[in-house]
């Protein structure tokens, strides 16, 4: 296989300096010798010690969100040059909590990953359908609307990772069987392949995400459109190796 398979774990609001750096100190002998690209997203504030952290390891740092305007009046908000300025490699875009939660749309998923791209750091857009979307049959028109909006205006869909959370599998120890994953992730590279071009497609890394962990990340890593894993909960523990390792 041509792509590189790519584990990244999302630390959501959790861990602190202290804990945080722990992790880091014990999972870098144990992810190594991986054959995948690593991160770890985490909280804004941690960054700086978490790089500090992970420095001459394999482990990359990456936020969990990016504002889109370079700079200006937006209390709270964090721009793209403020992470690059430590470190920062990659930042999760329009995740299904910051959509539920915090009023993101397919729009500002938009602004957010083109703000992330010019300061050369990597956008995991997320993306996903919600139980009753699942169950009303319109999971791909659900994803389509939300590839074709987000990715609006991409020059190199290469450049970008796509990590497919059903909304129903995150947090829920509800994982999308092997096979539902590779389908709908298999349904997601045709629509990038006619949004852009079906080769660059082939080339672009899709992560599932939505209760991953030690025990059920073979199966999946196994499947052929599925190059990786965005993982919540087991990020946050050494079982996070478990999976890196998930060829292994
Ligand atoms: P989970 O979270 O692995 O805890 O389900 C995944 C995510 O939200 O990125």
């Amino acid at each position: 296989m041509s792509r590189k398979p790519f584990i990244a774990g999302n630390w959501k609001m959790n861990m602190t300096a202290a804990s945080g750096k722990k992790l880091i100190e014990e999972l870098k002998p144990l992810v190594k010798n991986a054959n995948c690209d690593v991160a770890l997203c985490v909280p804004a504030i941690l960054i700086p010690e978490m790089v500090k952290a992970a420095k001459g390891s394999n482990i990359k740092i990456g936020a969990e969100n990016i504002h889109w305007a370079p700079s200006g009046a937006f209390t709270g908000e964090i721009s793209a040059e403020m992470l690059k300025e430590y470190g920062v490699e990659y930042a999760i875009i329009g995740h299904s909590e910051r959509r539920q939660y915090f009023g993101e749309t397919d729009e500002t998923v938009n602004k957010r990953l083109h703000a992330a791209l010019n300061a050369g750091i990597t956008p995991i857009v997320c993306v996903g359908e919600t139980l009753s979307e699942r169950e009303n049959g319109t999971t791909n028109e659900v994803l389509d609307r939300q590839l074709s909006v987000g990715l609006a205006g991409v020059e190199d869909i290469k450049k970008i990772v796509i990590a497919y959370e059903p909304v129903w599998a995150i947090g829920t120890g509800k994982t999308a069987t092997d096979e539902q994953a590779q389908e709908t992730i298999a349904h997601i590279r045709k629509k990038i392949g006619e949004l852009f071009c079906p080769n660059c497609a082939q080339k672009v890394i899709i992560q599932y995400g939505g209760s991953m962990n030690a025990k059920n990340c073979k199966g999946l890593m196994a499947q052929p459109d599925i190059d990786g894993g965005l993982i919540g909960g087991a990020s946050l523990k050494i079982d996070f190796a478990t999976i890196v390792n998930f060829d292994k």
